[in-house]
Order: structure tokens, then sequence, then C-alpha cells
């Protein structure tokens, strides 16, 4: 075991807010080395973007975009921060952070805490070079019209991030979620186009995996209307599988880890059934093993993120599941993962 996965072992043992303002407070002083290089075999393209692999941190974990340094040193291939919203916000009253550790899973109910997008700005001015780093945006709770909230977060941070996310599925603040049926989409995503106005930065959507099949079909096909240059499947789930068994499993806000896997499986499934190719996905949800990230890529992903796994994995995670992926694209003949895109369609 490396110094920083006994780091996230002990980290596993106190109040989960607490060890996660710990590390973050880690990510941001530690000497941390920087990772050998990938395997070329990892390589990947996700919307004009060039990976160096597919693994990347999904939203919620560096809110601020304050640790994008430390986060870099960790081997992925990306890193997403946020969601941001246009002004700070102190999110839900605590406990709003819940580890389900006989479920590998985690619930929260945050609701965006975070400092705001002048922050926000002031940390991606100074980030890393050489890594990849997107920016989520989300709305403020109390802002009526949230498709401004997006257009002012797009505006803002025009030229300072490879890509932004356009987060329309978290749970935690009430009626965003409603962003996701078509009128709103359409009035969302015209919007949103319009702001762009010739700006090249890609634009990605991030839908909720409590959809049906022909909602999520109804999404790609607004998205692909008015440019929007992938989807991002999935967010936190609101369901309650019957196989939870962790004390703290009915407590309110979004499920994610293990139990989400299958639920997030069959979301970017159907968003590559609708899409044929058109779309550009990236798939989010239970992923904690090479295996399973290599069963989204071959579902259709161009890439993958994740954040739970890293809480029970340690850091240490990210190379395991880079190894393992290097090894099975290699054993299917696969020169690059996009080759291996969509192949079990
Ligand atoms: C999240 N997630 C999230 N997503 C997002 O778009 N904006 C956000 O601010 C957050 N915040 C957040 C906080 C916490 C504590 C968790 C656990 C998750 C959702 C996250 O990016 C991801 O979509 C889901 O967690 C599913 O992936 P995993 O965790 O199962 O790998």
């Amino acid at each position: 075991m490396s110094l920083s996965d006994m780091g996230a072992a002990a980290l596993r043992l106190i109040d989960p807010e607490t060890a996660h303002g710990l590390a973050i407070r880690a990510l941001k002083t530690l000497p941390l080395l920087a990772p050998g290089a990938d395997d070329p075999v990892l390589r990947t393209r996700l919307a004009g973007l060039n990976l160096s692999n597919p693994v990347g941190l999904a939203a919620g974990l560096d809110k601020n975009g304050e640790a994008l340094r430390g986060l870099s040193r960790l081997g992925f291939g990306f890193v997403e921060c946020g969601s941001v919203t246009p002004r700070a916000q102190p999110g839900n009253p605590r406990p709003r952070l819940f580890r389900l550790t006989e479920d590998q899973a985690i619930i929260n109910r945050m609701g965006f805490n975070n400092a705001g997008l002048e922050v926000f700005a002031k940390h991606l001015k100074t980030r890393p070079a050489g890594t990849v780093v997107g920016a989520n945006l989300g709305a403020n709770k109390d802002t009526e019209d949230k498709a401004a909230d997006y257009v002012a977060g797009l505006k803002r941070l025009r030229g300072l991030a490879d890509y932004v996310t356009v987060n329309v599925s978290s749970p935690n603040t009430p009626g965003l979620r409603a962003l996701q049926g078509r009128a709103a989409l359409d009035d969302l995503l015209g919007r949103l186009a319009e702001a762009r106005s010739g700006d090249r930065t890609p634009v990605f959507l991030k839908i909720a995996p409590d959809l049906t099949p022909d909602e999520i079909a109804l999404i790609v096909e607004a998205s692909l209307d008015h440019g929007i240059d992938a989807l991002i499947v999935s967010n936190t789930t609101l369901d309650r599988p019957d196989t939870l068994r962790s004390r703290d499993r009915e407590e309110a806000g979004g499920l994610s880890g293990r139990p989400l896997q299958v639920r997030a499986r069959a979301a970017v499934t159907a968003a590559a059934a609708a899409s044929t190719g058109r779309l550009p996905l990236i798939a989010v949800g239970g992923i904690d093993s090479g295996a399973e990230a290599y069963a989204r890529i071959r579902a259709g992903a161009c890439a993958v993120q994740l954040y739970s796994a890293l809480i029970y994995g340690g850091p240490g995670l990210v190379g395991r599941i880079k190894r393992d992926l290097t090894e099975r694209l290699r054993a299917d003949g696969f020169t690059c993962v996009n080759e291996a895109v969509g192949t079990a369609r």
C-alpha cells in the first residue's frame, strides 16, 4: 500500500465531510510526484480533446477548482471541477454527506456548496499546464431563471477551461432536473448556443440516470440540435436499490458508487443506442475497476469518470484501472481506446 493510499484509508475512519476537507488540503499542499507517461493504447479523443488516458475525475470533489495541481498528479486523463454557481452559497445544512461503506456507496445532499464564479475563475487562471480541465456549471438555489445562471457561468469562464459541463442533473437543487424536459432543455440549450457565439470550447451536458430510454433519446436529439459536444451519463440516482445494507441508506440525496453501476451502465447504453455515434459519451456511475471502465467504453463511451470509488479504493485506484484497461485493450487487439468504443453494441 502506498503512502497516499494509507492516507486515504485513514480518512475513511473520520467524519466524511471533515475527511473531504483534509483530502483537499493535502492535495493542495503535499508535493506529489508527477505520474509516469500513459501507455499509448490508452489515448482517446473526446469531442476534439486529446486525452492521454480515458479515466477522468468526476465533478464534486473539487467544487472550487482549488486542488487542480494535486489532482493532476493522480494520473487522471482529465479532471472536472465544480459544480460552481454564479454566487457563492453554503449548500444544505450538515450532515449532508454519508459513506455507505458496506455498499461501497455514498449519499450526498451537498446542495452546490461553493465559493462562486469569481473565486473559481481565479483558481482556473492558475491551473497546471498539461492537464485537461473541465468546469462544471450549476445554478444557484434561489435563482428563478436557472438557464441564466448557466449562461453567466459559460460567459465568465470563457477561455479558462478545456471544456464546460452544464449540470442539469443534481438532485439536490429543487427544479434543476426539470431542465431535462424538452421545452426547458430547448430554451436552455438555445440560450447557451447563443452565448457561445463562435467560442469553440466544447460544452457537455450531464444528465441523470433516472430517465427512461425515450427521455434519453429526446435529450440526445435536443443536444445534437443545439450543438452540444458530448453527454456525461450520469449523475447520482434518487433510487434506493433493495440491496443496500448500510445504516444511512434512507438518507435523502443522490446515491453514487457501486449500487449505481447497473443503472448508469443502462443509461449510457440507451444514450449510445439513440446517438448511433453522432454524440460522444462520457460514462460515470459506479466505475471502480478496469473491467467496468472497459464495459462502458465498449457500450459506447469515449471516456469515463469516477468519484466514489476513489474514496474506497484510494488514489492508487487510477493506476490500477489504467493498467487493467491497457491489458484488456491489447488482448482484444485495439491500438487505442477509440477503436474499442461501442464495440459491444
Ligand atoms: C457528486 N457529483 C456531482 N456532480 C456534479 O455534476 N456536480 C457536483 O457538484 C457534484 N457533487 C458531488 C458531490 C459528491 C459528494 C458526490 C459523491 C458526487 C456526482 C459525481 O460527479 C458523479 O456523477 C456521481 O457520483 C457518480 O459517479 P461515482 O461517484 O459513482 O463514480
